[in-house]
């Protein structure tokens, strides 16, 4: 079995591991799972903040893609409109996510994470959560922190519906550590960022 192969293999059988993800220069998600679930009243009940996160428990692919179209993926494909509003429909808005191996990029409309930067950029006082967030947005988008509330709370809805652990960070130097560390494309920042795991 060639090194491709093996990989869409390991994928298909949802045991594609972030180690492996990081790889390759972008990666096909598994297809969200969008049916199914707790209620939007259950999920709107469990809501809460969690900090303990266990570092060793990989949040795996299927997880992750369900958890990046809960957040900000593209539930109207005829429209390209997504699971969050945004002023004039700018959609100005990305989710970097942060692993112990890379940076990537979601890229809602191919369900594809595309490699920003390798290495371990996950930042500040949550960085042994196996995932981390960043939402990035144009500097002067007077929208963005508003944007960027919709991403984190639909996050927070699909961590509370299948019991996994998050927390938003605003902590000013936090989000200084990511803007310096990361290389965000010019004319892009840190506007907030949010951190998951499965807890203790
Ligand atoms: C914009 C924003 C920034 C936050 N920043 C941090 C942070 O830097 N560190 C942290 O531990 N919690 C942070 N939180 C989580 C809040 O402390 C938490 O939401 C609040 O205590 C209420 O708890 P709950 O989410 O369980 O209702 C932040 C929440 C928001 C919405």
């Amino acid at each position: 079995m060639d090194l491709k192969l093996g990989l869409l293999t390991l994928a298909l059988m949802g045991g594609l591991t972030m180690t492996t993800i990081a790889q390759t220069t972008e990666q096909q998600l598994p297809a969200p799972q969008t049916r199914g679930g707790k209620t939007l009243m259950e999920a709107l009940t469990l809501r809460q903040t969690q900090r303990d996160f266990l570092p060793q428990k990989e949040i795996d692919a299927q997880t992750l893609s369900n958890l990046l179209w809960a957040t900000w993926g593209i539930n109207r494909p005829q429209l390209q409109k997504r699971t969050a509003p945004t002023a004039i429909n700018s959609q100005a808005i990305d989710v970097y996510v942060a692993t112990a191996q890379a940076l990537w990029r979601y890229d809602a409309k191919e369900n594809k994470l595309l490699l920003h930067k390798k290495g371990d950029l996950r930042c500040g006082k949550f960085k042994e959560a196996p995932v981390l967030f960043y939402y990035v947005a144009p500097p002067g988008d007077g929208w963005a922190k508003a944007h960027a509330g919709s991403l984190y709370q639909n996050a927070g809805l699909y961590c509370a519906s299948i019991g996994l652990g998050n927390v938003v960070i605003g902590f000013k130097q936090t989000l200084e550590e990511i803007q310096s560390r990361c290389e965000l494309p010019a004319g892009r920042e840190v506007v907030v960022a949010q951190a998951f795991g499965w807890t203790k």
